[in-house]
């Protein structure tokens, strides 16, 4: 693991306006200052993509998107082609976060045609996994996330850069989080995941741990095996909070 540069993204979900790109500015200089241990990135929403990567020219901070069409081009009314978001200065786009698979019934097939998109249009995914909490009280958390990151996978992905993030559903938003060896279990499973399915280039994708990360609790979660990184929600907002977590790298 210790050849994984970990990658510390922040989720801005269907929050932040113009005006929040002042928080995305002052992290910028804070890690121009003193450059962070890790990658850095934030996923505003599309409509700031543009003018983040405007204000952050330059920086370190790289920017991604929260989701892209499975579809190059076309008569898809309202929707955003993962060429679009990368003409737009996103390097990095989000597929097959919770929040998606459950509102939008996103399946893991859904989500490997969208990684595909994202691949051909040179993004790079950060793919999400997670079981809910009826899933982990069955006893199936391991079962069920090494089935989506299987699913959600395509071949297309041996070679080309790329990171996992586990996300368990009772988590996120929650100020829940599982215990060390509840996240050590699964990050270690998606692992043996990944070798399986792509060999050694399985054992350099960073596994990103995402679900109530703050900068209290950062530190004891990125030391766990396996854990090469965080995908952070509500805590990416605020400079001070996200930095808080990637300086407990
Ligand atoms: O994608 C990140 C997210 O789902 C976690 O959200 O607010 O619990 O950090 P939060």
């Amino acid at each position: 693991q210790s050849t994984i540069t970990p990658l510390i993204a922040g989720n801005w979900k269907m929050n932040g306006l113009s005006a929040s790109l002042d928080e995305a500015a002052a992290l910028k200089e804070a890690l121009d200052q003193q450059p962070a241990a890790c990658r850095v990135a934030l996923c505003p929403p599309a409509t700031l993509i543009a003018q983040m990567a405007w204000r952050l020219k330059g920086g370190a901070v790289l920017i991604g998107a929260q989701d892209c069409h499975a579809a190059a081009e076309g008569a898809y009314t309202g929707s955003i082609s993962a060429a679009m978001l990368k003409d737009a200065g996103a390097g990095l786009v989000i597929l097959g976060h919770s929040e998606r698979r459950q509102g939008f019934g996103e399946t893991d097939a859904d989500v490997a045609a969208k990684v595909e998109a994202a691949l051909a249009a040179g993004l790079e995914p950060i793919v999400c996994v997670g079981e809910t909490l009826e899933e982990r009280d069955a006893g199936k958390a391991v079962e069920v996330v090494q089935r989506q990151v299987s699913g959600s996978l395509p071949d297309s992905l041996a070679g080309a850069a790329f990171s996992v993030a586990y996300e368990p559903v009772w988590a996120i938003g929650t100020g829940r989080t599982p215990t060390l060896e509840q996240i050590a279990e699964v990050h270690d499973a998606v692992r043996a995941t990944l070798e399986q399915r792509f060999g050694q280039h399985g054992s350099g994708i960073a596994i990103l741990y995402g679900g109530s990360v703050k900068p209290a609790n950062a530190a004891e979660i990125l030391k766990v095996s396996n854990v090469g990184g965080a995908l952070v929600g509500g805590a990416s907002l605020k400079a001070q909070d996200f930095l808080g977590i990637i300086r407990a790298l």
